[in-house]
């Protein structure tokens, strides 16, 4: 190693404690002041966030954890940060949950799951070590929240190494209960650098076994997969994954890594194979990246993404701070389809409403009272002629974010090219879904530089993050070639 990557190194995988409170009271006072924080999403105090972690109901509360790097918008020693919620939508702060810099996870705690067992809510991550030669040696590791909110780690790990046949990209476990025994996949890299899954097993939750590798019919699929996640739901088995290394494909694969599922028959976890359909994207547009999920306890099965990816830098890194995490999304299995709409606990952000219906020709018209930069807009849109029809939101002098329906190439389009202040390490600043139909269904979730846009009643969803001038708050309807009916319902949410 160079050693102006040691002293870099040495810079990022610092410990909390290892700062001056200056320095995190600095770095808090610059993230403050950036015009992009969120309102009702999930982000961190100071530094970046990744994936979301360790995602369970546990003693009369939701608990999520999310990766965290404290000193600026880089990839260096990760925590572990602890949210609480009784509802899905208001998020208490309960600081650090796991914090890494033991033998185990000297370079950081990385993602994992939770169970809730015993009494307690174990959580199982991955301890990130990197020895003098900065060669990675990942633990699977173990630490339990108990009930007074007090999380311990364990000092020995319940996973040592990799097995035979596999690189030391191994992590990301995520655990399941099944009869009596507990289940656990992990994300991995076959020696000829191809991903998988592997699944283990345990009758205890310290010792585990490797049952084999999850059998897909994608064996040569991206360089690495991370952060896996199976479930049941009705009467399929859904694993969620992100490939890494995939080619873009016409409208597909488009991001710089993919995060998405496969469906198929329920697994045999003793004898991992996996009957399933093709790999596809659990979203559509652009900052969308290891998704996790939990069962509520009325039995919906939720999941949360990380609203951004990795080796992309965005325009809050100047601010000190990066990402957030996305909505909560309830995920049924209709008419063969995985299915993703907002929690219905999303009704509690609701304030002012205001409802229009507009037949719009071959024009634009503002919809004054929709204005704002925090708010959700549920638009039905019926398509009578035009060649085009749509919604530009967060729009300014200069600026605007467009979603549009194009009747030609029967395409929906996030356009993001006029949003704002662009991405450096742009991948395109369009995503378009395939969708044949003479009614389209939007329903927009905006704040302050995000939209989650959920398409058809949950039948598709397209994220991006934006970065528009604070008073870039307005919204209009527009149709080209033809004409088209709005009817819709608009929320301030602030
Ligand atoms: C995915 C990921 C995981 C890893 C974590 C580290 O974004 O790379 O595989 O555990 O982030 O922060």
């Amino acid at each position: 190693m160079e050693s102006s990557d040691k002293v870099t190194n040495s810079n990022k995988y610092r410990l909390l404690s290892d700062a001056s409170p200056d320095e995190l009271t600095q770095l808090a006072r610059q993230v403050n002041a950036s015009p992009w924080r969120q309102h009702y999403h999930i982000q961190p105090n100071t530094g970046l966030l990744n994936d979301p972690n360790g995602f369970a109901h546990y003693n009369g509360q939701y608990h999520l954890f999310y990766q965290w790097h404290p000193f600026g918008p880089v990839h260096g020693m990760k925590y572990w940060y602890h949210v609480t919620s009784t509802d899905l939508v208001h998020w208490e702060d309960a600081g650090v949950g796991i914090e890494p810099g033991d033998p185990y996870d000297s370079h950081g705690a990385y993602s994992g799951s939770a169970l809730a067992e015993d009494g307690v809510l174990y959580l199982f991550y991955t301890g990130n070590t990197r020895d003098e030669d900065w060669s990675r040696h990942p633990y699977q590791c173990l630490a339990v929240l108990d009930q007074q909110g007090h999380i311990s780690k364990q000092n020995t790990p319940i996973i040592e190494s990799p097995p035979l046949g596999y690189t030391d990209h191994f992590r990301d476990p995520k655990v399941w209960k099944a009869a009596d025994s507990y289940y656990a996949v992990l994300g991995a890299q076959r020696l000829n650098q191809t991903g998988c899954v592997l699944v283990y097993r345990s009758d205890d939750l310290q010792n585990w076994s490797l049952t084999g590798e999850l059998e897909t019919s994608l064996t040569d699929f991206g360089y690495m997969w991370e952060c896996p996640d199976y479930f049941e739901l009705g009467e399929k088995g859904v694993l969620l994954f992100c490939p890494q290394g995939l080619p873009a494909e016409k409208d597909r694969f488009e991001n710089i890594h993919q995060a998405g599922f496969l469906l198929g028959e329920q697994i045999n976890p003793e004898k991992p194979h996996f009957h399933h359909g093709s790999f596809t994207e659990l979203d559509r547009g652009f900052d969308f990246y290891a998704a996790q999920t939990t069962l509520t306890p009325d039995g919906r099965r939720i999941l949360i993404g990380w609203m951004g990816l990795p080796d992309t830098s965005y325009p809050t890194d100047t601010h000190g701070w990066a990402h957030c995490l996305t909505l909560p999304r309830e995920l049924t299995i209709e008419n063969g389809k995985l299915m993703q709409r907002p929690v219905k606990e999303m009704e509690l952000l609701r304030k002012e409403s205001y409802t229009a219906v507009h037949t719009v020709q071959d024009s634009e018209i503002l919809i004054d009272e929709m204005y704002g930069s925090s708010y959700e807009l549920h638009c039905a849109i019926h398509m009578e002629g035009a060649a085009k029809a749509g919604i530009t939101f967060r729009t300014g002098d200069t600026e605007e974010t467009l979603l549009y329906y194009d009747t030609l190439s029967k395409y929906l389009i996030l356009d993001r090219t006029r949003s704002g202040q662009t991405m450096e390490n742009d991948t395109g600043s369009i995503r378009r879904y395939a969708l044949d139909a003479k009614m389209i269904d939007l329903h927009l979730f905006v704040d302050q530089s995000s939209v989650e846009v959920f398409i058809n009643d949950g039948e598709a969803v397209m994220t991006a993050r934006i970065f528009p001038a604070k008073d870039s708050n307005g919204v209009a309807f527009f149709t080209e070639g033809g004409k088209a009916t709005f009817d819709a319902v608009h929320w301030l949410y602030t």
